[in-house]
C-alpha cells in the first residue's frame, strides 16, 4: 500500500471528503437558479435522473481507478492504459486548474458577503455590480480563500482533507437545516415550494435537459480526475459502489434543500409572485440581502450571516478538492514534496483567476472578453474560462474516462476492482453499470461536449433541432 501518499482513515471520512468536493456552489448558488430558469420542478426531475442514471456510473469508475492504481489521474491512466491514455489525466488537471481558478473568486465574494451580513450592510445586495468590482477587497477575499484552502490540503489526506470534512459537512447540514426550518415560516413560503416542486413537464425542452445535464455532472465533480484522484486515497475496504450511492444522494439532497431553503426566502421577498427568480447568479447576491434586511436589523444579520457562512463552507470542501487533483499529480509524478506543490500551485492558480476577478466591469477587455457565435452580448473572461473548463472539458473528460474504462481498461477489470470489499452486491446495479460505460455515458456525455462547441462557441443551435 502506498502508505506515504497518505490514505482516508475512515469510511465516512473518505464519503464526507467526496460530498464536500460535490457539494459547492454548484449546489446552493447554480442549482437554485437553473431551477428557476428551468421552469421549476421539472428541472429537478430531470437533475435527479441524470444523476443517478448517468453520473452514478462515470463516479464509480473514477473511483474504481483512482483505487486500483493509488496514483493521480495522469498516473493512474499510464498504469492502466498505455502512455497516450495520460493525456485524459491531464485534460482534467488543467480543467482542474482553470474552474479553480474562477470558482476560487466567487467563493471569495460568498466568504466577503459572510463579512457584510457580520456587519448588517444588507445594502450590498444592492450595489452587488460594485462590490465585484472593489478588486482590492475582492482580492484580499480571494487570497484569504485560496490560502484556507492551502492550509487544509498542506495537511494530508487524513490530518487535513479528512479532518476538515469532518467538521465541515456537518456543520453544513446543521446549518441548512436551521435555515430551510426558518424559511419555512415566513409568509408566502408555499408559493415558493410549489414553484420549486410541482413539475410543469411543457416547460422541458433541449436547453432545460442540455442544462440538467451539465448541472448534474458539474455538481457531482465528475470529468477531471477529482474522484480518481480522491479515489486513490481509499482503502481496499471500502465499498466503491455503495460509497458512490452515498455521495450521490447527499450531493442531490443538498442542492434539493438549497431549493427548500431559497425558494421561501425568494416567494417572501416578491410576496408569493417569484418574479425575478430567473435572475440568474444575482440570486443569490443581489436578491438575498434585500431578504434578510426585511427579516430586521438583528434577525437579518444573524439569518444572512449563517447563509453566507454555509455558501462558504460548501465551496471550500470543494476548492480543497480541486486544489487536491493538481498537487497529488506534483506529489506523485514530479516528485515535489507536498507543502511546496500546495502552496506552489495555490499561488499560481490565484494568479491565474486575476483576470477573472477583474473581468466584471474592472477591465474593458477581459469585461467584454469575447462574442461567440450567435450572440450579440460579449462573453466575459470568467464566464468564458467557465464555458472551457467546466462546459467543455468535463463533459468531454467523462465521455473520454468511460471509453476508457470500457474499451481499454475492460469493465470485468472495473468489476473486479468494485468487487472489492463489496458485500451483498445486487447483480443488477453492476450490470447497469457495465452497460452505462460502455453505450451510455460515451454517447451522452461525448454528445453533451460536442453540443456545447457547436452552440455556445459557433451559435449553431442543434438543441431546437434535436427537440
Ligand atoms: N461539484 C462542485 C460544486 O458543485 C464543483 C466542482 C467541480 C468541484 C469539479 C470539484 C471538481 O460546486
Amino acid at each position: 500500500m502506498a502508505s506515504n501518499r497518505g490514505q482516508f482513515n475512515t469510511r465516512i471520512g473518505f464519503i464526507l471528503a467526496a460530498a464536500g468536493s460535490a457539494v459547492g456552489l454548484g449546489n446552493i448558488w447554480k442549482f437554485p437558479f437553473e431551477v428557476g430558469q428551468g421552469g421549476g420542478a421539472a428541472f429537478v426531475v430531470l437533475y435527479l435522473a441524470f444523476c443517478f442514471l448517468l453520473c452514478f456510473p462515470v463516479m464509480i469508475s473514477e473511483i474504481a481507478i483512482g483505487r486500483k492504481t493509488q496514483l493521480n489521474p495522469v498516473g493512474a491512466f499510464k498504469k492502466l492504459g498505455h502512455g497516450n491514455w495520460s493525456i485524459i489525466g491531464l485534460l482534467g488537471i488543467i480543467a482542474g486548474v482553470l474552474i479553480l481558478s474562477f470558482y476560487n473568486v466567487v467563493a471569495g465574494w460568498a466568504f466577503g458577503y459572510f463579512l457584510e451580513m457580520v456587519q448588517g450592510n444588507f445594502g450590498v445586495g444592492k450595489e452587488f455590480g460594485t462590490f465585484i468590482t472593489d478588486w482590492q477587497k475582492i482580492g484580499m477575499y480571494g487570497i484569504v480563500f485560496m490560502a484556507v484552502t492551502a492550509f487544509i490540503v498542506s495537511k494530508g489526506i487524513a490530518g487535513g482533507i479528512e479532518k476538515a470534512s469532518k467538521i465541515l459537512m456537518p456543520t453544513l447540514f446543521t446549518l441548512i437545516l436551521l435555515l430551510i426550518g426558518y424559511a419555512l415560516t415566513l409568509d408566502g413560503a408555499m408559493e415558493g415550494i410549489k414553484f420549486y416542486l410541482v413539475p410543469d413537464f411543457s416547460e422541458i425542452n433541449g436547453d432545460v435537459i442540455y442544462s440538467a445535464l451539465g448541472q448534474a455532472f458539474f455538481s457531482l465533480s465528475l470529468g477531471m480526475g477529482a474522484l480518481i484522484t480522491y479515489g486513490s486515497y481509499v482503502s481496499k475496504k471500502q465499498n466503491i459502489v455503495r460509497s458512490a450511492a452515498l455521495i450521490t444522494l447527499t450531493d442531490v439532497s443538498i442542492a434539493f434543500l438549497a431549493g427548500l431553503m431559497i425558494f421561501p426566502f425568494v416567494a417572501y421577498l416578491t410576496q408569493g409572485s417569484m418574479e425575478g427568480v430567473e435572475g440568474g447568479a444575482g440570486l443569490i447576491f443581489a436578491t438575498l440581502p434585500g431578504v434578510f434586511e426585511s427579516l430586521g436589523a438583528t434577525l437579518g444579520m444573524v439569518i444572512g450571516a449563517l447563509f453566507f457562512l454555509l455558501l462558504s463552507f460548501a465551496a471550500l470542501t470543494s476548492t480543497v478538492s480541486l486544489l487536491e487533483v493538481p498537487v497529488a499529480y506534483l506529489v506523485d509524478e514530479k516528485k515535489i514534496k507536498r507543502p511546496y506543490a500546495v502552496w506552489g500551485m495555490a499561488a499560481f492558480i490565484f494568479l491565474l483567476g486575476i483576470p477573472s476577478m477583474l473581468s466584471n466591469g474592472n477591465v474593458e477587455a477581459l469585461t467584454n472578453f469575447v462574442t461567440l457565435g450567435g450572440s450579440d452580448k460579449a462573453t466575459n473572461f470568467m464566464d468564458f474560462i467557465g464555458l472551457v473548463a467546466s462546459d467543455t472539458f468535463l463533459p468531454i473528460g467523462g465521455a473520454l474516462i468511460s471509453i476508457f474504462v470500457a474499451y481499454v481498461w475492460k469493465t470485468n477489470n472495473l468489476n473486479e476492482e468494485i468487487a472489492i470489499g463489496r458485500e451483498n452486491a445486487i447483480p443488477f446495479v453492476t450490470k447497469y453499470i457495465n452497460f452505462a460505460v460502455m453505450f451510455i455515458c460515451p454517447v451522452i456525455l461525448g454528445a453533451i461536449g460536442i453540443i456545447t462547441i457547436l452552440d455556445r462557441y459557433f451559435g449553431i443551435d442543434v438543441l431546437s433541432k434535436l427537440f
